[in-house]
């Protein structure tokens, strides 16, 4: 028998919770994420139910395998995958050590810098003596998802709007401003997916840009494996697993900068994981069943 059906058959013998929900700013996005995971593994005939994971809750999760649709604070910043490590339950995605360097985009940078692979220019700065020197900037809370607390800032007027939303973080990042073209490239297991660029018909691909229909474009274009490689070369040396995505800015010279790297992808409607391997002929059962399987199957704790 062929090995993959045997993977299916002793995953379809396990328990399965999808983990959503959580407490993080990212919740909708991560219920929206949940369900779409939930109905693909039910459909699929997994013995399979969801879990609105608060965090109060924790230790009411029962199963063999966790699938984790959890974005952001809790969910995907190591503390669900130490809980899950402690009880012996599997977990999909990355261990808990590369979630906790993931998830904060400075310990991300100096990463990348250590390997020299290339990012923006970056420090840490309290909101209170951030100033605005009229060379563009951007600001970004450092443990966020979905664009929460970046501001691209251009202006005085930019700047005070800024402000004002940060004033409920302590620490910020500023990062250099790349003019130019937004890129991502998606991994899961041995593959790396084909590279979309992302065309927002906002300012910048920010939270309405990312889940509001029609607002942003996913495009294909020719010319930029390059990307696949410096994507692939990211995913390995930080020691993620299973499944990440690399989200990358070209200068006007065509230079890449690694700007972030998402240990537990959107999985929505208009996500960007499931239309990169779509457009290689894999669709969502597929992508789902991927990720849980090379998750399962090549442990890493
Ligand atoms: N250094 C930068 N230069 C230009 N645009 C940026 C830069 N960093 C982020 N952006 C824009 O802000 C968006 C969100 O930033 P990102 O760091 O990817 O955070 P998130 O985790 O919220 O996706 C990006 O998708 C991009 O459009
Ligand atoms: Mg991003």
């Amino acid at each position: 028998m062929n090995s993959e059906i045997v993977k299916f058959q002793i995953l379809r013998e396990k328990k399965i919770l999808v983990l959503y929900g959580g407490w993080s700013a990212e919740r909708d996005i991560s219920c929206l994420t949940g369900k779409a995971i939930l109905s693909s593994l039910l459909h699929q005939r997994f013995n399979v139910a969801g879990f609105d994971v608060r965090e109060d809750n924790l230790a009411d999760i029962d199963c063999d395998i966790a699938y984790i649709a959890l974005h952001g604070t809790g969910g995907e910043d190591g503390i669900i995958q130490d809980f899950l490590a402690s009880k012996g339950i599997c977990y999909t995605g990355s261990n808990a050590t590369v979630s906790r360097v993931c998830i904060d985009k400075f310990r991300t940078k100096q990463k990348l810098d250590a390997l020299n692979i290339p990012t923006p220019s970056y420090f840490k700065s309290k909101v209170a003596k951030l100033v605005f020197k009229g060379e563009p900037i951007v600001c970004k809370a450092m443990n966020e998802g979905s664009a929460i607390g970046v501001h691209i800032i251009k202006t005085q007027e930019d700047f005070e709007r800024a402000i004002l939303d940060l004033s409920k973080y302590n620490e910020v990042m500023v990062e250099e401003y790349i003019a130019g073209r937004e890129f991502t490239v998606g991994i899961v297991g041995d593959l790396v997916l084909p590279v979309i660029e992302i065309v927002s018909a906002n300012e910048f691909y920010d939270f309405d840009a990312k889940y509001s229909l029609g607002k942003s474009k996913h495009l294909f274009p020719l010319g930029f494996d390059f990307l696949k490689d410096l994507a692939k070369k990211t995913h390995d040396a930080l020691g993620c697993r299973a499944v990440s995505r690399v989200d990358f800015m070209l200068d006007k010279a065509g230079k890449p900068f690694v700007i972030e790297i998402n240990t537990i992808p959107g999985m929505t409607e208009t996500s960007l994981l499931p239309d990169a391997a779509a457009k290689i002929g894999i669709n969502f059962d597929d992508l789902v069943f991927r990720i849980l399987e090379t998750s399962v199957f090549n442990k890493v704790f």
